[in-house]
């Protein structure tokens, strides 16, 4: 399919700072938008200035119209080769929004949802799709696709609950305190978050409120306390945090904290050490932790190599601003399953109303959601989402 034309709309995220919006004009519309970390991997895409995406738009926008791509995977080669290293030349928020701008056009021309057409698209590639084979599941991509797994995909949720770190204004080190739980999205599952919610306001939300993901963000007297409270759901929900260990600046006798923890019934640690640490990361799964890399792989294909190399990992977290397009999203969550690592498809702290993290979740069966908690619009966008693709497959 030609491209006629691409904007790049500068538009305010959740934190009323700029990002970019992708607009791609072909046989229709897509747009997307696109979010912004604050607790940033040094190994991430290079996130370029909204103004300078616009100033090198009119060159780029030249080049594209010499083509006719057939799929998204090839124009996201066509934006692998132009970016450079790290997309440093276009900037990894302008090609994400790209690529999943036009996953848009394409899904709506075939009167597809974004997820059904990625499921359609990555399966003819990865697994002998055939017309014959669609004609037999009545044309459901999402049906072939299906029954193509031992079973269906039940993505469950972590629920960033209690904030500190870089996202807070407390004194709290670790950037989350987590609720993950037991079983999969349903309006069950709804209904107990938001009964948590509830019985933890009284208690936390006063006199600091809630932090950039809308978790509580109140002071404590130890870095432990906000777990004593998390106990109170331990029949439901299991314990997690990510520590965001690079961002903690001050001396931190680490083994002492992963011991008390343990004592807390946290299962859950995400990045526990800083990003190239892939030794501790490993030792600490040897305490029983299931630890997960987030700055530690930042969605790249490399990263996760020397990851399962070192035994580093029981799963990880898939920002797929962290590496800029849909394509290598999907290159990093497919070795990550082929070597039995769970996925979890994650918001950034600076959002937009965008939900396009919950398609590509769908599509690519991610084993756990991590949208932050149903209190603000930008994180409502991805939780009614979810719901709202969960009801149509129900029926
Ligand atoms: P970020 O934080 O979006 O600010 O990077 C989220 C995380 O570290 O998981
Ligand atoms: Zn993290």
């Amino acid at each position: 399919m030609k491209i006629e034309n691409i904007k790049a709309n500068k538009i305010l995220d959740s934190r009323g700072e700029w990002t970019v919006e992708v607009e791609i004009e072909s046989e229709n519309k897509g747009k997307a938008s696109i979010p912004s970390g604050k607790s940033l991997g040094s190994h991430e895409a290079v996130c370029l200035d909204c103004d300078l995406i616009e100033k090198n738009l009119p060159e780029f926008l030249k080049e594209v119209k010499n083509f006719d791509f057939k799929s998204s995977q090839e124009f996201d080669n066509f934006l692998i080769e132009r970016a450079g290293k790290n997309k440093e030349k276009l900037g990894g928020n302008f090609t994400l929004g790209c690529s999943i701008a036009f996953a848009k056009v394409l899904a709506k021309k075939e009167g597809l949802e974004l997820y059904e057409y990625l499921e359609k698209e990555y399966t003819q590639t990865t697994a002998n799709y055939t017309q014959a084979a669609a004609e037999s599941y009545n044309n459901s991509p999402r049906e072939f696709a299906l029954s193509l797994q031992e079973s269906a995909p039940t993505p469950k949720l972590i629920i960033n609950i209690i904030g500190g770190g870089v996202h807070s204004f407390n004194n709290l080190d670790f950037q989350e305190c987590w609720l993950v739980s037991k079983q999969s999205f349903s309006e069950k599952l709804i209904a107990e978050i938001l009964s948590v919610i509830n019985i933890l306001e009284n208690k936390l939300s006063k006199p600091l409120g809630r932090n950039d993901e809308g978790a509580f963000c109140t002071n404590f007297n130890d870095n432990y306390e906000p777990f004593i409270y998390l106990n109170q759901f331990k029949e439901n929900f299991e314990l997690g945090a990510d520590i965001a260990a690079n961002q903690i600046k001050k001396d931190i006798n680490w083994q002492e904290i992963y011991h008390q923890l343990k004592k807390l019934n946290v299962t859950y640690l995400e990045d526990p050490y800083k990003e190239d640490e892939f030794e501790y990361f490993a030792n600490l799964r040897k305490e029983g932790f299931k630890v997960i890399g987030d700055d530690l792989t930042t969605t790249n294909t490399e990263r996760l190599k020397t990851a399962l190399e070192k035994n580093s990992l029981d799963g990880v977290i898939v920002k797929p601003n962290q590496i800029g397009t849909i394509k290598e999203t999907f290159d990093f969550i497919k070795l990550a399953k082929e070597n039995n690592l769970f996925t979890i498809f994650s918001h950034r702290s600076g959002e937009t109303n965008d939900n396009w993290i919950i398609d590509l979740g769908i599509s690519f069966n991610a084993d756990y959601f991590k949208i932050g908690v149903p209190l603000q619009g930008e994180r409502i966008a991805k939780w009614n989402r979810l719901k709202e693709i969960f009801d149509k497959n129900d029926k």
